[in-house]
């Protein structure tokens, strides 16, 4: 593993509720397990619970409401994701003296470049003004949220709660593409580049590029790939509608870009990513666990979560058959596996 120039050293303050929220949220595991217990003794069977995903929220909404576990869990996730980016943005501004020059020389050096949207490009709707991950404001309202996010969020937050490690995972996934070598990857909702640096770990000799529509994210990309010395090639473009010619790239990738899309721009990035993948270019598409793979218990849970999240697109990306619409894209050779991350690689006839 690289080291971080950039990483997060909070003040004592900021070091105290980031540990406060991760202690809330691991101290909360028993009561969800007992939450889950109850409603497994409620619904024994799953499959009779209402096809319709509304009506079956309703129906468990109302029957579970009466329990004091479910009630007081549903509270602590509440807390959590409403407070969890300002806990982060709180920490960040704890040190922002001591930050800034760091991240202004990340940002300047090179030799990553970023380029902006183009003055006057339009921004799509079903992104525009929403607030992902109940981020305050969206991504674009803190000049600083690519690094809160980054590093404070993901880096100290999300990789303390998560089993297995979420850098392990996006390296796993990178592992999962069919050749040993690439030449010339595209990486689809690159973000802060966590999954750009696991792919530029396993293919060393990849020439990089990235697409993500939030620039605040990207910024903390540019200034990750500046850190670890790597030329990636970012740009503020939609995955659906890169701009780049056709057969520029060996292999399109992403890594949890797609539950926050709707499922027609899905339909199109994938288009997009077979009409820059040269003949015989491979694709490998990650995202959550699918719905077809669950009980109907366990799909309302994982629903109504996204809810509280902040996801606004995630039960008709979960819904949706994957590796059908890769097939619809024209690609062959298509697999899908895993639970979390679900994984899709096709291939380009060549
Ligand atoms: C969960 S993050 C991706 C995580 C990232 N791949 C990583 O490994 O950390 C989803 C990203 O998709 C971006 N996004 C959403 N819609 C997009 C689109 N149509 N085109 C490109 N990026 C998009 C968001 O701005 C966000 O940065």
């Amino acid at each position: 593993m690289t080291t971080n120039p950039l990483a997060f050293i909070p003040a004592q303050r900021g070091r105290a509720s980031v540990d406060f929220m991760i202690h809330l949220a691991r101290g909360s595991q028993p009561l969800r397990g007992e939450v889950a217990r109850e409603q497994a003794e409620m619904v024994p069977d799953p499959s009779v619970l209402p096809e319709d995903l509304d009506l079956r929220d309703r129906h468990l909404g109302q029957s579970c409401a009466a329990s004091p576990a479910f009630r007081a869990s549903q509270l602590l996730g509440e807390f959590h994701a409403r407070m969890h980016g300002l806990v982060a943005r709180e920490a960040f501004e704890e040190v922002r003296e001591d930050l800034e020059p760091v991240i202004a020389r990340y940002q300047e050096q090179g030799p990553t470049t970023l380029e902006p949207a183009p003055e006057g490009a339009e921004t799509p709707a079903y992104f525009e003004g929403v607030h992902f991950h109940r981020t305050a404001g969206g991504w674009e309202e803190h000049e600083m949220q690519g690094y809160i996010h980054g590093e404070i969020v993901h880096r100290k937050l999300v990789e303390a709660l998560y089993p297995g490690g979420i850098f392990q995972q996006r390296r796993a996934v990178a592992a999962m593409a069919p050749r040993r070598a690439y030449e010339r990857i595209l990486d689809m909702g690159a973000s802060t580049g966590h999954f750009t640096q696991a792919l530029q770990e396993t293919y060393p000799e990849a020439e990089i590029t990235g697409v993500d529509l939030s620039l605040r994210v990207l910024e903390h990309a540019q200034r990750i790939g500046n850190a670890q010395g790597y030329a990636w090639k970012l740009y503020q473009r939609p995955a659906e509608d890169t701009g780049f010619a056709e057969a520029s790239f060996d292999l399109v990738a992403s890594y949890i870009l797609l539950h926050e899309i709707p499922a027609d721009v899905i339909r199109r990035v994938f288009a997009e990513a077979y009409r820059v993948l040269e003949p015989g270019g491979d694709m490998i598409m990650s995202d959550v666990t699918r719905y077809a793979d669950m009980d109907k218990l366990a799909v309302w849970r994982a629903d109504s979560g996204a809810r509280l999240g902040g996801e606004p697109y995630w039960r008709e990306s979960a819904s949706l058959d994957l590796a059908e619409v890769a097939r619809e894209a024209g690609f062959v050779d298509v697999t899908a596996q895993g639970i979390y991350p679900h994984v899709v690689i096709g291939r380009k006839p060549g």
